[in-house]
């Protein structure tokens, strides 16, 4: 049974499918740089459900975005193990770019990501990438650090997080 999250206009926000992955590598492979194998989008499906989401209009796949947790050290000041959220990959498609699909995908992986009791979210991004920071930053994200040649071209990407109330 499908899990719709929100509609925003024609759009409809809902949570990932299996069926769905095939149209979600579609959409990574013509955004980013980025990509990865069949058994890693499945296992991100298995694992964190409430935090991989698709963005669709009339049946057509327009945006995705798709998380992990983990347990590591806190990018605040808590000491110890912390359970994070991790953005692995997000991306919509150019032509339905700036009408808030991406708001939209950030915050629901967010709401995902407190469901699955994590303590906080964090993502990296190319520091270019100006149009992604400022979406972050919007949807409560803070830069925490810079990430020196963190990217395979040797682009710097700026660490940013968020921490959740308990
Ligand atoms: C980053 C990305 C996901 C943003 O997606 P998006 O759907 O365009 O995001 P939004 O529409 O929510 O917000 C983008 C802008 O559109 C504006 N916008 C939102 N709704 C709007 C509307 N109805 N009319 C006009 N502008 C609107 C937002 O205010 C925002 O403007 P700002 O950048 O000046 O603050 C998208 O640019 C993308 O896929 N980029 C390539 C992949 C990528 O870089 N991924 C991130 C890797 S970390």
């Amino acid at each position: 049974m499908q899990v719709i999250l929100r509609q925003l206009g024609d759009c409809m926000v809902r949570r990932a499918e299996l069926s769905d992955l095939i149209p979600i590598m579609e959409i990574n492979l013509k955004t980013l740089p980025e990509h990865y194998s069949d058994y890693f989008y499945e296992s991100l499906l298995a694992e964190v459900p409430e935090a991989f989401i698709v963005a669709e209009i009339n049946g057509r796949h327009v945006g995705y975005v798709m998380c992990k947790t983990e347990y590591g050290f806190s990018n605040f000041k808590k000491l110890g193990f912390v359970k994070k959220g991790h953005v692995v990959s997000i991306a919509v498609l150019d032509e339905f770019r700036k009408r808030g699909i991406g708001k939209a995908l950030v915050e629901e992986s967010t709401n995902g990501i407190i469901l699955k009791k994590c303590d906080e979210f964090y993502l990296e991004v190319r520091c270019s990438n100006t149009e992604a920071v400022r979406l972050y930053e919007k949807s409560g994200f803070s830069i925490k650090q810079q990430l020196n040649a963190y990217y395979r071209d040797g682009e710097d990407a700026f660490l940013m997080a968020i921490e959740f109330d308990k």
